[in-house]
């Protein structure tokens, strides 16, 4: 029988919590001090490589409900996304074909996909990088801290959920809240494009420099982003697009939000004459 000590057990969660590792990936525990040596037997011949797998047959897989295999190369990810969401015709497919994608590993730490809140069609859609706890809790981006804030900073503006659109570079929340690698940005880069397409806003407002970065595919930090105007290139179309402050960056630096409010302001001024 194992003895469990409760306290030490609290301890050790309470740490794994704090350095933010809050997400479990598989159901047993193991114990990689007690794992067996590593082979050192000569690796086996090599084997000749496979040949590379089709993008169609890598998006048939990934779109195949229940079948589970490793994610495959970025690459090949990237471009699987690209070509499952030409056949997006609505938000609402593109809905289910990027919930059944497979080519990203974050899907399989997530709670579930955080796709969008809001009203598609409106006049202008908010971008921000990748769900928190509370957004992978509930299934809509921006419902935390930086949501309440946001909602606020729309709501001086004159805009809520009945006249703007919000949603995310990615869709599902990396395991303890850290940044997005680039990789997974770029696998998830043509969904939220797509979904620009769909949603048709006159204008795009990407929350934060990691947002601003990816979208506009610029290099300069949000400091020096912030506050331009750029143009948006999706495959299909071109949309005006303004960077500002992350909303949890505001909540770190309020002396910030002087900034940000301006940058608002530019926003009206420019949906009232879109
Ligand atoms: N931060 C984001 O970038 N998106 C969310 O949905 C929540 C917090």
């Amino acid at each position: 029988m194992t003895i469990v000590d409760q306290k030490a057990l609290r301890e050790i969660l309470a740490f794994y919590q704090e350095a933010g590792v809050d997400t479990a990936i598989g159901d047993l525990p193991i114990d990689r001090l007690n794992a067996p040596e590593p082979s050192v037997a000569p690796p086996p011949a090599a084997k000749p490589a496979p040949p590379p797998t089709p993008v169609r047959t890598l998006l048939a897989r990934d779109l195949a409900n229940g079948a589970s295999a490793a994610p495959p190369p970025p690459d090949a990810a990237i471009m699987a996304a690209r070509e499952a969401t030409r056949t997006a015709a609505t938000l609402d497919e593109l809905r289910a074909i990027v919930e059944h994608f497979e080519g990203c590993a974050l899907r399989a730490t997530a709670t579930q996909l955080v796709f969008a809140r809001g009203t598609p069609q409106s006049r202008v859609m908010f971008v921000g990088e990748a769900p928190g706890y509370e957004e992978d809790k509930s299934g809509k981006p921006f419902v935390g801290r930086s949501g309440q804030l946001l909602d606020r900073m729309m709501a001086a503006i004159g805009l809520d959920e009945s006249n703007a659109y919000i949603a995310n570079i990615v869709p599902w929340r990396p395991p303890g809240n850290r940044t997005p690698t680039p990789q997974e940005s770029a696998i998830c880069l043509p969904f939220i494009k797509r979904q620009i397409e769909l949603a048709g806003p006159k204008i795009v407002v990407c929350l934060g420099g990691p947002s601003a970065q990816t979208l506009l595919n610029i290099k300069e930090g949000i400091t020096r982003s912030r506050g331009r105007w750029y143009r948006l290139q999706t495959e299909e179309r071109e949309v005006r697009a303004l960077a500002t402050f992350h909303p949890a960056f505001l909540l770190r630096s309020p002396l910030q939000k002087r900034l940000a409010w301006r940058d608002f302001l530019a926003i009206k001024k420019a949906l009232s004459g879109a």
